[in-house]
This record gives C-alpha cells, sequence and structure tokens, in this order.
C-alpha cells in the first residue's frame, strides 16, 4: 500500500480534514462579515446568501467532527479525549492544541445558539454570533502553531489567502459601515428638518390669509429674533 499504514492515513486524514475545516470557516465567516443586516449580498437574494451560509456552516462541522476525531485516535500524537472540549490540557502541544479546542468550543456555542434562535432574546443571540467570529482567528493560529508545513509550499498559499480574505471582508464592512450616517445622527437630522417645516407652515397660512391664523396670533407675526417673543 505504497508505504501508507493505518496510523499514516490517519494523520494525513487529521491534516487535511484540518486544513478543508479551516478554508470552510473562512468562508463561512466572509460571508458573515459581508452579508448587510437585511441578509443581503450584492447579486444575490437573501435566500441564497442564508442557504449558502447555513450549507457551508454544516459541511464545515462535518470536516470539523473528523478532523478531530482522527487527530485524538491518531497514535503518533497524545492528545486525549477530553483535550478536544477542554483547552491548554493536551499532552501534545498543549498551547496550539488548547486553541484549537477553544475554536470547538466557540463553533459549538454559535451551533446551539442557532438552533435556540428562536427562543433567545435577538441582542443576545448577536452578540454570541459575533463572539463565534472570534472562532476564526483563534482556529488560524491554532493551525499555524500545531503543523509542521502551515508556513510553505501550497499550505501557507492557503494561509495568506483565508487571512487576506477574512481581513479583506473585514475592511469592506467596516468602510461600509461608515459611509453610513449613524442612525441617532440620521433621527437628529431628521427633527431638526420636521421642525423647520413645522416653523414654515403658519407663516403660510398667513400670507394666503388662510382662515387657521389669525392676523393677530403671535404664531403668524413678526418676532424679537433675540427673545423670540411675538413682536407688538
Ligand atoms: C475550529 C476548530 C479547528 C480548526 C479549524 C482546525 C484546523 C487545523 C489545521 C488547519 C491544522 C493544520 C493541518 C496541517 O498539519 O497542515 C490542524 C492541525 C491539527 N489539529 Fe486542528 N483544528 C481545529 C480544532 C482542533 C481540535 C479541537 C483539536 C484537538 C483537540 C485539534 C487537533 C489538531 C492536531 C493534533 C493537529 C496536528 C495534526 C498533525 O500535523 O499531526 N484541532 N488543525
Amino acid at each position: 500500500m505504497n508505504g501508507i499504514t493505518h496510523a499514516t492515513a490517519l494523520w494525513y486524514a487529521s491534516r487535511a480534514t484540518g486544513v478543508v475545516s479551516l478554508v470552510l470557516l473562512t468562508l463561512v465567516v466572509v460571508l458573515g462579515v459581508l452579508v448587510n443586516r437585511q441578509g443581503r449580498l450584492p447579486g444575490l437574494p437573501s435566500f441564497a446568501v442564508t442557504g449558502l451560509h447555513r450549507s457551508l456552516s454544516l459541511v464545515a462541522v462535518v470536516f470539523l467532527a473528523v478532523h478531530v476525531i482522527t487527530a485524538v485516535v491518531d497514535p503518533f500524537v497524545t492528545i486525549g479525549a477530553a483535550a478536544i472540549l477542554i483547552p491548554f490540557v493536551s499532552p501534545y502541544l498543549p498551547f496550539w492544541t488548547g486553541l484549537g479546542a477553544v475554536a470547538l468550543d466557540l463553533v459549538i456555542a454559535l451551533i446551539v445558539t442557532s438552533l435556540a434562535r428562536g427562543r433567545m432574546p435577538r441582542r443576545a443571540w448577536r452578540w454570541v454570533h459575533w463572539l463565534a467570529y472570534a472562532a476564526w482567528p483563534v482556529a488560524f493560529a491554532h493551525g499555524l502553531g500545531v503543523s509542521t508545513d502551515m508556513l510553505s509550499g501550497g499550505l501557507r498559499v492557503v494561509a495568506i489567502g483565508s487571512a487576506l480574505a477574512v481581513g479583506g471582508a473585514v475592511l469592506w464592512r467596516v468602510s461600509q459601515a461608515m459611509k453610513a450616517t449613524p442612525r441617532p445622527e440620521r433621527a437628529a437630522s431628521e427633527l431638526v428638518r420636521s421642525e423647520r417645516r413645522a416653523r414654515r407652515q403658519p407663516a403660510r397660512h398667513h400670507r394666503r390669509g388662510g382662515p387657521v391664523s389669525p392676523p393677530d396670533d403671535p404664531a403668524c407675526g413678526p418676532r424679537n429674533p433675540v427673545t423670540g417673543a411675538a413682536a407688538r
């Protein structure tokens, strides 16, 4: 079998599924960052965006499960089942493997809260969702730290490409947010505009001689520019 034993097959499987999990997680995060509050992405209807986000997340979870199981049963490294969820208790590279466990815990929090979304306050769900995006940098650091090859050859291209994709998406989102007028500012300018409209309204009645504002109505007559009181 060309020198590939049961143990090396597990090692390859663990590494390959680790890389695929990172790429899928990158796509899920990029999609989540680019999508706007209405769940839309330029050029795509919202149901397609939601469907893509959900399908990619599901496939990522499957690869992640295979990655973790093959890493733990691989006889070349001693990790221990507890280290899958409890960070920094693995005898093998405790820090870097521990970051993998932190990323997995965040992904699990994301899955659980997404399933319970209907029963959760929307604000709390959004907070957990944003927190779960922290899973990406943690998983990225885990991949770079634990792997012997992520910094060379083809895997380096995967690592740089993933980092550029997430960084680019975050920059785009921040630039869009900065372009949009913040809500309180929008409300304030709307208030000023409606006040101006209201101030103009009685004067127009007066000019047209309408019955609503009699000529001696203080609201229509000239005003003292300092006190604002009706001028006599
Ligand atoms: C979101 C969660 C995770 C992601 C995205 C992820 C991703 C990766 C990536 C990209 C690699 C490098 C593959 C290579 O060697 O080229 C890797 C390696 C590894 N991961 Fe994970 N991982 C995650 C969680 C975990 C967890 C929870 C564990 C176990 C507790 C774990 C154990 C390992 C081990 C032992 C290796 C080294 C494999 C080897 O080179 O021998 N990972 N992972």
